[in-house]
């Protein structure tokens, strides 16, 4: 594993960003592994302005998003497939049939988590996953549990997740308490993963996942186990590790 340090959330987004690029610049029709949430809105900010330069090009990669509400629609603007064309998608050059997210308004969820396994396993997998990780350690909405959970599956949320998440809802509004999420095992067939994570309140759980046991009740522990995995995180996130003289490089 590589860890990464940033100083603030700008430098986090700019150098997650930049491992990004590469991957597209190296391999142009990439399938790019992508993740909603607040940490990631930076690099997708930061992927628009190099787009906009002319430095890297969407037009033959594919996407595959981790996960969707359960009951949303796509023009939902909670929804994960809104947040995805809002903050990305309606701001670069992919091509709109190479975009894929859980289908929120599939209420046959047993049938909608097949079709989506069927689409990574079509586009051929994920070459880079870029990964934030919840409060609790979770990914995608890998909650913590008794088992790590295999390929995509539909998942009751923690209520500290229904409770984190709320804070994109408005009053009266209902905060979604389902999803349809990759799993562990659709995580970790991704040729390489790319995690993120800013501010203080993630370094408790960041040091957890990287140092600690590996455990589903801490499901990102499961990265200790992949064999490409880069972490970048801002010096707030990282602020256990260097207190227990972990080895962390700033580029
Ligand atoms: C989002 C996702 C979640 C988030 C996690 C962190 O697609 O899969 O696992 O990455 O909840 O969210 P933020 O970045 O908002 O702290």
């Amino acid at each position: 594993m590589k860890l990464i340090k940033a100083k603030d959330y700008d430098s986090m987004s700019r150098k997650a960003a930049n491992i990004i690029a590469a991957q597209l610049i190296l391999k142009p029709d990439s399938v790019l592994g992508l993740a909603t949430g607040s940490s990631p809105v930076g690099i997708y900010r930061q992927l628009i302005e190099w787009y906009r330069d002319g430095d890297i090009d969407f037009a033959a990669c594919s996407t595959v998003n981790l996960d969707e509400y359960a009951g949303l629609t796509a023009d939902n603007k909670q929804s994960y497939a809104w947040f995805m064309q809002t903050n990305l998608f309606d701001h670069v050059n992919i091509t709109s049939k190479n975009i894929n997210i859980p289908n929120g308004a599939n209420p046959d969820a047993d049938g909608e988590c097949a079709r989506y396994n069927q689409v990574i396993g079509d586009v051929g997998g994920v070459d880079l996953q870029l990964l934030g990780i919840g409060h609790n350690g979770h990914i995608g909405f890998n909650e913590p549990g008794d088992a790590f959970e295999k390929d995509t599956h539909c998942v009751a949320l923690a209520q500290s997740t229904i409770d984190a998440n709320a804070r994109f809802f408005g009053p009266g509004e209902t905060v979604p308490t389902h999803a349809y999420t990759m799993g562990i095992r659709s995580i970790m067939s991704a040729r390489k993963i790319l995690l993120i994570a800013t501010g203080e309140a993630k370094a408790d759980i960041l040091y957890k996942a990287m140092c600690g046991s590996i455990t589903p009740a801490v499901p990102a522990s499961v990265l200790q186990l992949h064999s490409d995995v880069t972490v970048v995180a801002d010096q707030a996130a990282l602020a256990k590790f260097e207190a227990a003289g972990v080895k962390v490089s700033s580029h």
